[in-house]
């Protein structure tokens, strides 16, 4: 049968400041570039994820020392491809796409084959979009014709510095080539469609030789490779990605008011809230610091009970690329109806989240209007669940569950949810800020 989590909907009403774990795609940035440095490296506010957890146990296995002492992560690299390759090398990245396409790129120079394998919802998704690059630089694959995990690399004795289009919107693709471009002799030239900037600016704090040319639609990257850099202290902030579910639920909430402390407020991150204060919500972005070339603010928000449709610019879809299950929510409760398209890249996320969005929606009595990569959602302001719910086979998907808790905390009705450890992949504190809010659930083997 599994564990199930059981939540019946009680009014409940809040007004609380939370920390919320730390930002994954920084956490994993940190933690490959902290392997390419000379020396020791502290990350503190680390993310304490599985995601996280199987990240650095993929690392020791490529030779690098690392200990972790509760949120502090002590990383002893070896300089730039300082990796001690040896034969048979497993790599697992279990539910993690960004782990897994990242670590590619600096497996540019392996002398053996490495093979790197994922969970179910891992082996489900695409890799030939870093295959192919990472072909042209000099690397070799045995993979199947669906491009997907088990895949073994070999690197190259010699690597080529290429000019690279990223035309998805893809930072796990850009930073794939970035990282490999470390190890490239010469300049590696990328243009990318906009997507989160992290490694860029990470690169830049730490004086690896990057130049940006930022253009209307695409940036233009050019790193000079082979140039060793040295370890570096980092404070991870608050994963927004995370904080977008207390938003949600703060805002459809009654009564309620919320504060979160020292969030990554990165411009390419917080798409989501631009979008919801476009929908009638008053989200605030309080003490804007700068700290490593990242922005990082207190947000602050309250219930709003009168929301309006958005008809999303799709030039925005790559900034709120994780937040759309949530804004879908947030667009059924809302008056009139919500239109969301070129949404093909959501559908190849841990689950196919526009198909299992629209599901879930409609499962709660929300009529949609779903197509291949679009979604109409008729919103319905008056929304109350009086029926049972249940989620079951959604890949385990973090964003799925936690929405669909979101939806039991807000909506009403008995919800009975399937894999209620699968939000442990990015935001392990998430039931348990709950609780501290006040929400109660049940979880049976
Ligand atoms: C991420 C990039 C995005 C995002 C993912 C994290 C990153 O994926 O969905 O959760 O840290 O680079 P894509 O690059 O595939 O859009």
């Amino acid at each position: 049968m599994g564990k199930k989590l059981f939540i019946k909907h009680k009014y409940n009403s809040f007004n609380q400041t939370v920390l919320v774990d730390g930002d994954k795609s920084i956490s994993i940035r940190a933690l490959l570039l902290a392997s390419q440095a000379h020396g020791k490296t502290l990350i503190e506010n680390i993310l304490l994820s599985e995601d996280i957890i199987n990240s650095i146990n993929c690392l020791k296995k490529l030779g690098i020392k690392i200990y972790l002492n509760k949120k502090k992560c002590y990383v002893f690299g070896n300089g730039i491809n300082g990796f001690n390759y040896k034969k048979n090398i497993v790599l697992d990245a279990g539910n993690s796409g960004t782990f897994a396409r990242l670590i590619l790129g600096l497996l540019i120079k392996s002398p053996y084959y490495i093979k790197l394998i994922g969970d179910k919802s891992l082996s489900r998704r695409d890799f030939g979009r870093v295959i192919l690059p990472l072909r042209e630089i000099g690397a070799n694959f045995k993979v199947g014709i669906k491009k997907t995990l088990p895949i073994k690399i070999i690197g190259a004795n010699s690597v080529n510095p290429i000019r690279y289009y990223e035309n998805r919107g893809s930072a796990q693709c850009k930073s794939t080539v970035m990282l490999a471009a470390l190890n490239s002799p010469g300049q590696t030239i990328i243009n990318a469609k906009k997507s989160r900037d992290h490694t860029e600016n990470i690169f830049k704090h730490l004086g690896i030789p990057i130049s940006i040319h930022k253009k209307e639609n695409t940036d233009e990257i050019k790193i000079d490779g082979q140039k060793n850099f040295k370890s570096f202290n980092y404070i991870v902030p608050s994963d927004p990605s995370s904080c977008a579910f207390l938003i949600v639920l703060t805002l459809l909430s009654k009564n309620c008011e919320l504060k979160i402390k020292d969030v990554n407020v990165n411009q390419s991150r917080i798409g989501f809230i631009k979008i919801l204060n476009r929908m009638g919500a008053n989200i605030k972005i309080n003490n804007i610091k700068e700290r490593y070339g990242e922005k990082r603010a207190d947000i602050q928000v309250k219930s709003q009970s009168n929301l309006k449709k958005i008809d999303c610019p799709p030039r925005l879809n790559s900034n709120l690329i994780d937040e759309f299950l949530i804004i879908f929510l947030v667009a059924a409760k809302a008056r009139g109806i919500s239109s969301f398209s070129k949404l093909d890249e959501l559908d190849k996320k841990e689950s196919p989240r526009l198909k299992l969005g629209s599901k879930l929606l409609n499962q709660i009595g929300i009529r949609t209007i779903l197509k291949k990569n679009s979604i109409k959602i008729f919103g319905n302001p008056k929304i109350k669940i009086e029926r049972s719910i249940n989620i079951s086979q959604y890949y385990k998907d973090h964003r799925i569950f936690m929405t669909s808790v979101v939806a039991a905390c807000t909506f009403g009705g008995n919800w009975r949810i399937n894999d209620p450890d699968s939000y442990k992949s990015s935001f392990p504190s998430f039931l348990k800020i709950l609780k501290q809010l006040g929400y109660k659930f049940k979880i049976t083997k």
